[in-house]
């Protein structure tokens, strides 16, 4: 009998080998949020995105600007786009900024942010670390640790403002890092500073030669007085500064991805030459789109105008039943303390009556006993979901 042809057998599939970083991150309340959504009628304040619809204008700007043919977008942006920004700034926050050195164009703030430290942080040097606060957006810490960096949270709190206080953090932690993200207004607290507040962390950031990154994305989205940017405090010296914007949340384009870096001409440079190679510019349409944003402040008013109508709502609910509402200046997020003190259990109770918000420690161990809504549902549906609330309460399914 002949043998059998030596048939080569597939070699055992093996895994390839994963980034530890990845197997590291934490998995969110998203997955509790999802199941709870398929299960429907519920009155969704989880999720940081609207729906009030993006503006027919900046709609009609994205189809005018598609052409026949394609073309790769510029890595810094176009330069009526940047020249769009720079004219905001300076409409906006009385800053002049070049708009060919000191600002570029993203796709979105999520990627700048993450991009960032892979332009700033030496993996091998001493100063890896990188300050950011939490209870806060986890992207400050994974950009941090994708770029081979320290993420080093400096936890937040309810008694001093959910304020990160660079000049409280003493000589040894502050030379040890590289950047410092601030985050005003606040996501998940709400919390918003003042000019004087920015003055005082780009001394210390100055002084100890950190990058101070402050991350605005919710900068229009203002109730009482218009939030300041860090750019007002630098007295027209951007060095070691720079500003993260988006036209996500002031113009309703979550989906469109724009935003911008505005700040230091040095490192705008820098990270030129990196997102070169990231090839995350947004498409020419979107980027005409932007454009169109940037050049009009009348939506935007209009839209914290709906956000306004939401939030007093939510708060004349807060007040009545003396559920403690802390930060909560800015941005559309509510943060109040979870009645019983546990953050989870009270989101799960809160499923059960029908509504959906996010225990405060998914932001981190700093937002534990806290819960954040998102404003996004309308305000008819706010009102229902007082109602439910108001149900549960009364016949103590929810602790007050
Ligand atoms: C604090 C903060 N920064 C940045 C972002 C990213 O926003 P975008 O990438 O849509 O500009 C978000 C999104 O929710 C956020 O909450």
């Amino acid at each position: 009998m002949p043998s059998e042809p030596n048939v080569p057998t597939n070699p055992v599939p093996r895994s390839v080998p994963t980034n530890p970083v990845l197997e590291e991150l934490p998995s969110y309340f998203t997955q509790t949020l999802n199941d709870a959504l398929e299960r429907g009628s519920l009155v969704d304040f989880s999720v940081g995105d609207p729906h009030e619809p993006t503006p027919g204008f900046i709609r009609q700007a994205l189809v005018d600007a598609l052409t026949p043919q394609s073309s790769y977008p510029s890595a810094a942006g176009q330069p009526a786009l940047r020249r769009a920004v720079a004219e905001w700034v300076a409409r906006r926050h009385g800053v002049s900024v070049d708009p060919d050195t000191q600002v570029l164009a993203t796709a979105g703030s999520k990627e700048a942010i993450f991009h960032l430290p892979l332009a700033v942080v030496d993996p091998g040097g001493m100063r890896r670390r990188v300050l950011w606060g939490e209870p806060g957006y986890p992207i400050y810490d994974r950009g941090t640790r994708f770029a081979g960096g320290l993420s080093d949270p400096v936890t937040l709190r309810a008694e001093d403002g959910w304020r990160l206080e660079l000049g409280d953090l003493g000589p040894d932690r502050l030379q040890g890092a590289s950047i410092a993200w601030v985050n005003y207004p606040h996501n998940p607290t709400g919390a918003a500073v003042d000019l004087d507040y920015y003055r005082q962390q780009v001394a210390v950031a100055r002084e100890h030669g950190l990058l101070l990154a402050s991350d605005e994305c919710y900068q229009e989205i203002w109730f009482d007085q218009p939030a300041p940017s860090v750019l007002e405090a630098c007295d027209g010296d951007l060095t070691g500064v720079i500003a993260v914007v988006s036209l996500s949340k002031r113009s309703g384009m979550t989906g469109y991805r724009s935003g911008a870096l505005i700040g230091d001409a040095a490192l705008l440079a820098r990270l030129r030459r990196l997102r070169v190679t990231t090839g995350s510019g947004s498409p020419d349409f979107v980027q005409a789109a932007a454009t169109a944003a940037w050049g009009d402040q009348g939506h935007v008013d209009e839209r914290r105008s709906v956000f306004g109508a939401k939030r007093a709502v939510l708060l004349a609910f807060f007040e009545q039943t003396g559920i403690e509402v802390s930060g909560s200046d800015a941005t559309f997020f509510l943060w109040f303390r979870a009645p019983g003190g546990d953050d989870a259990a009270y989101g799960q109770a809160l499923i059960d009556a029908g509504i959906l918000a996010t225990p405060g420690r998914s932001f981190g161990p700093g937002g534990t006993g806290w819960m954040r809504l998102a404003l996004v549902p309308t305000v008819e549906a706010c009102r229902a979901a007082v109602e439910r609330w108001q149900a549960a309460i009364a016949d103590g399914r929810l602790p007050v």
